[in-house]
């Protein structure tokens, strides 16, 4: 039985039609690098392997995090509802090698790496944040996204041909990538609109958690 049965009033037929929750997809910023580090950290070996192609120590993680360079990639994180931090996809830009100047002509390409807490698996996050950086390619004048894992991921070899990419498998490693449209006044408008939504949403959260330690401190309060 699927749980919407469970209900005796039917829910509303556009429930029905997208049960998933919205997803809120931020910017992160330097002062979220420290939060970054600790969902990489979380992750669980498997899904560290799956995430950085081997099973990278934790000073490695801790590098990798700290050499993220803001100015020129973007990461993408999802908060939960007390501010941790459940996803993170990090949008790093290249200049495009030139043996791979058949595939683009334009100056830059954009390669993706994803990681979904398992709390929040399966809500469509990974593919919203998939969808994210691809828009925020196209109205970055970058058509070629690339995303590189390891052929037997089957979650996000389904989520990348999905999204139509061209994928082509070598020794047990996986190259994809994705030719995206230019850019128009919808992917414009799309973008800002979502994280016009998304800043709120996390300044309310990120309020609600500093008000919450405060409170916290408070002399005769326990912790939580
Ligand atoms: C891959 C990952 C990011 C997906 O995140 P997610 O939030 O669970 O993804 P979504 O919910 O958006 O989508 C999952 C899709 O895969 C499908 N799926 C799940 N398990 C699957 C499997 N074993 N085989 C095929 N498809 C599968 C789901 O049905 C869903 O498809 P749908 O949207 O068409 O219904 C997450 O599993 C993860 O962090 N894995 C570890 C790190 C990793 O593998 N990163 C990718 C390499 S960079």
């Amino acid at each position: 039985m699927n749980s919407i049965d469970l209900f005796q009033n039917p829910l509303p037929r556009w429930f029905k039609r997208n049960p998933r929750p919205t997803v809120l997809i931020k910017e992160l910023q330097e002062r979220d690098r420290r939060r970054m580090l600790k969902h990489f950290l979380g992750l669980e070996r498997a899904d560290r392997l799956l995430r950085f192609g081997s099973m990278l120590p934790d000073e490695l993680v801790s590098d990798y995090v700290n050499r993220i360079d803001l100015k020129r990639d973007m990461v993408f994180g999802v908060y939960n509802r007390v501010f941790q931090l459940v996803a993170v996809g990090h949008l790093a830009f290249a200049k495009t090698d030139p043996d791979k100047s058949a595939v683009t002509d334009k100056e830059n390409v954009a390669e993706f790496g994803v990681s979904v807490s398992r709390s929040v698996r399966g809500m469509g996050v990974g593919s919203k944040l998939f969808e994210r950086a691809a828009i925020h390619c196209r109205n970055n004048d970058v058509d070629t996204l690339y995303m590189h894992c390891l052929s037997s991921n089957q979650t996000m070899m389904h989520i990348a041909r999905k999204a139509g990419m061209a994928i082509q498998r070598d020794y047990g490693e996986a190259d994809a990538y994705l030719k995206l449209s230019p850019p128009n006044p919808g992917s414009m408008l799309q973008e800002a609109v979502e994280e016009q939504f998304a800043t709120i949403d996390y300044t309310l959260k990120a309020n609600t958690r500093a008000a919450v330690k405060w409170l916290d401190r408070l002399p005769g309060r326990k912790p939580r």
